[in-house]
């Protein structure tokens, strides 16, 4: 659809940027912080480092001068499980004083706060005690955590966000500590994303109850699946992988209803996914405010033959453009590239326009106002006479929020942006050689250097962004 007219952003938009716990504070066992699964793979992984990662834990305050610097309306940040509860069940007092000091120094530099209650690192004695998500213990452990997130925050944080991106850690076991041995991965992502929608719920209601002027609402990431071909059965293929990847786990969390489809597929298959009619209806009256959804890429799905070898998603883990192996769901769909689109060093696929389709199908399906919680250009930054001329973030980000602005005139109501990420962090996958930050971390895998923080071309182009309420997009002369 052409509009003739574009409307223009909210004037209380909250333009934002995002960050996650153990990626970017360092600090790792420090004032009483305990261990997470996150930092547990600090031994097997060699670019995996929470140490000191970006050292946000003791440069807070120059960071949210930065933030201030920029302009940012609002700031994505996650709460570290460990620092509040190390080990999960005993309160760690010091951990709050860090969380109270950051909010304030936001708050003072008005910086709207929305707080991630989980992003990936709960304790890993919980993770040891009874496989982590695995075990029903965890909604009850969790709960316990946001309950003194809520009466002690609650007074500043007006946003939250519950479980970041629960659908993407099913697919990705390693990601939050793995499978518990013995353990058939099916069988775990169904037990972990029902345990995640209850745990989800259970917190939504104590929110009403502790802090009923707050809005909260889950997380998703969302790559938003077309089909290869109009074949028909690539056409299925694509609403395949949209239902058991995006609207099974958003289902339960938004409507408390269970894809029907994803459930007969595996009744037939001897596995009852079924949940008790008690559960169903906790989920249904757990309403969120709004869907916060990540964004980074759209896939394509294809005919994958019952018969066929199973391939499990994996990740192109070196930057190296090709390497990325698809994964085949017999029966459901085979992920395939798509010869219209480019694609970052990771094989990533760069669609903007996918944004706004994304935006589109969630709104018409869910009708809940949307928050784009992450979207952002992995690449590997240089450092040249001591600036970062990063003009390829820059066109990916306006175009996204170009397209942004166009699932707005389509009629969805969007209430924030947060690229990932507002500084370099450290990836999951790859250290810091991928990197997504408006400010540069001077660090690389291998050496801690001076840790300094550079602004790149894209802070001084965002801050016109966000000076001109989205207004200035495409004025390159805003770089320098
Ligand atoms: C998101 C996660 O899914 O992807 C972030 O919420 C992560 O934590 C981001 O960093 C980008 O992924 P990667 O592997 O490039 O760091």
């Amino acid at each position: 659809m052409e509009h003739l007219e574009q409307k223009p952003f909210p004037a209380d938009f909250l333009w934002g940027a995002a960050t996650a716990a153990y990626q970017v504070e360092g600090a790792f066992d420090e004032a009483g912080k305990g261990i997470s699964v996150q930092d547990a793979k600090n031994f097997s992984n060699p670019v995996h480092n929470t140490t000191v990662a970006s050292d946000h834990y003791h440069r807070f305050r120059e960071d949210v001068a930065l933030m201030k610097s920029l302009g940012l309306k609002s700031y994505r940040f996650s709460i570290a499980w460990t620092r509040i509860y190390p080990d999960g069940v005993t309160l760690n007092p010091q951990g709050i004083i860090f969380y109270n000091q950051l909010i304030d120094e936001l708050l003072k530099q008005g910086i709207e706060p929305l707080v991630t209650l989980y992003h990936f690192d709960h304790p890993q004695a919980l993770q040891q005690a009874y496989g982590g998500w695995y075990g029903e213990q965890m909604i009850e452990d969790f709960k316990r955590f946001v309950q003194t997130c809520f009466s002690e925050f609650g007074d500043r944080v007006r946003y939250f966000m519950t479980l970041c991106e629960s659908n993407n850690v099913v697919l990705y076991p390693d990601l939050i500590g793995g499978v518990p041995e013995g353990v058939a991965v099916e069988a775990w992502r169904f037990q972990v994303s029902r345990i995640m929608a209850l745990a989800n719920a259970r917190v939504i209601a104590l929110c009403r109850e502790m802090l009923p002027q707050a809005k909260i609402g889950p997380c998703i990431g969302y790559a938003v699946a077309y089909a290869a071909t109009c074949a028909p059965q690539d056409v299925l293929a694509a609403m395949n992988e949209d239902e058991f990847r995006t609207f099974y786990p958003l289902d339960l969390l938004c409507l408390g209803r269970q894809n029907p489809t994803v459930v007969s597929f595996f009744a037939q298959r001897g596995v009852d996914i079924r949940l008790a009619e008690h559960e169903l209806a906790e989920l249904k009256i757990a309403q969120p405010d709004f869907i916060a959804f990540n964004y980074y890429q759209s896939n394509v799905a294809k005919y994958c033959p019952p018969a066929g070898q199973e391939i499990q998603p994996g990740f192109n883990s070196d930057g190296q453009k090709g390497g990325f192996k698809y994964p085949h769901f017999p029966g459901l769909y085979a992920g395939d590239s798509n010869p219209y689109l480019e694609r970052n060093d990771w094989d990533w696929e760069i669609d903007p326009a996918g944004l706004r389709i994304a935006c589109r199908k969630l709104y018409d399906r869910y009708q809940l106002p949307l928050m784009i919680t992450e979207n952002g250009l992995g690449a590997c930054d240089s450092l040249v006479g001591g600036k970062i001329n990063d003009v390829y973030r820059i066109d990916y980000l306006q175009q996204h929020i170009a397209q942004m602005q166009l699932a707005i005139s389509d009629g969805v109501p969007i209430w924030g942006y947060y690229p990932w990420s507002f500084m370099d962090v450290m990836s999951t996958s790859n250290g810091y050689h991928k990197r997504y930050g408006f400010v540069y971390i001077d660090r690389d895998d291998h050496q801690l250097k001076t840790l300094r923080r550079i602004k790149k071309a894209s802070f001084y182009w965002y801050q016109q962004v966000i000076s001109s309420n989205g207004q200035q997009l495409f004025n390159q002369e805003s770089c320098k």
